[in-house]
């Protein structure tokens, strides 16, 4: 079978799209709105960018009439964001939270999802979460216009909250016990039970990997990377 993209409809081409490129990871995205109230909504099309410095990109659509999601619309105004990742025991609070409400409208609130205080940015993150990224918005990329055009942001990560009990007995993220989840097509995903091994043919030249293990929080005032155009 050939797919011609060129001659899809934005629709069509998404559903190939979403059930071709799977699993994909799933961000849970806090932000607040100028007034103060919070927003939470998922986004699959997510994904580390680099460690250096340390960035992640997630991807808010345009809505089917061309309008921005409340989540990019709070980012525009004051450039703060973030990223919580669901485990498979939040999988349906998660997708309760992708109902478009009215703007202003809180997903913590009308879907019972427990928020706790975010330390170097507003939003607050989801207490529960295994790992949340606190981010400043480094720059948002557009790309296509009108209904489903995506709007590219990209994320400094400042800090992370990574709950005791997902780590493993070595310091590092135990997967097991995070127990993400991904997206696949349409309504279905996955869970990450099944792990495989594969040594890398060019170790010898990249050295033992690094031992993993806690990191030392760095003191309370450490300044925070200002987001351009944060209020
Ligand atoms: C698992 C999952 C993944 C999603 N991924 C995306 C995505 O990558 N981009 C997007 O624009 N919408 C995505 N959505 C839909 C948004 O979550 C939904 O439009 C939400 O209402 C946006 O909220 P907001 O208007 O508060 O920002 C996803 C929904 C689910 C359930």
């Amino acid at each position: 079978m050939f797919l011609d993209f060129a001659a899809m409809e934005p629709r069509q081409a998404y559903q190939w799209m979403v059930s071709a490129i799977v699993p994909r990871p799933i961000a849970w995205v806090s932000t607040l709105s100028p007034d103060g109230r919070a927003n939470l909504a998922p986004f699959s099309f997510f994904q580390g960018v680099t460690c250096n410095p340390p960035t992640l990109l997630f991807i808010p659509a345009n809505t089917r009439d061309g309008r921005k999601k409340d989540t990019l619309r709070n980012i525009e105004a004051n450039g703060e964001f973030v990223v919580s990742l669901p485990s498979f025991a939040q999988a349906e609070q998660m997708n309760a939270t992708a109902a478009l409400l009215p703007y202003g409208e809180s997903e913590f609130e009308a879907f019972g999802v427990a928020a706790a205080p975010s330390q170097r940015v507003k939003p607050p993150r989801v207490a529960e979460s295994g790992v949340a990224f606190e981010c400043t918005c480094l720059q948002i990329v557009p790309v296509g216009e009108g209904p489903f055009a995506a709007n590219v942001v990209f994320g400094r990560i400042l800090c992370a909250h990574v709950r005791d009990d997902i780590l493993g007995a070595d310091g590092a993220i135990d997967p097991a016990r995070q127990d993400a989840i991904g997206r696949m097509g349409g309504e279905s995903y996955t869970r990450t039970r099944e792990r495989f091994a594969l040594a890398r043919p060019d170790r010898a030249n990249l050295g033992p990997p690094l031992p993993p293990g806690p990191v030392a929080p760095p003191p309370a005032s450490a300044p925070s990377v200002p987001a351009p155009g944060a209020a």
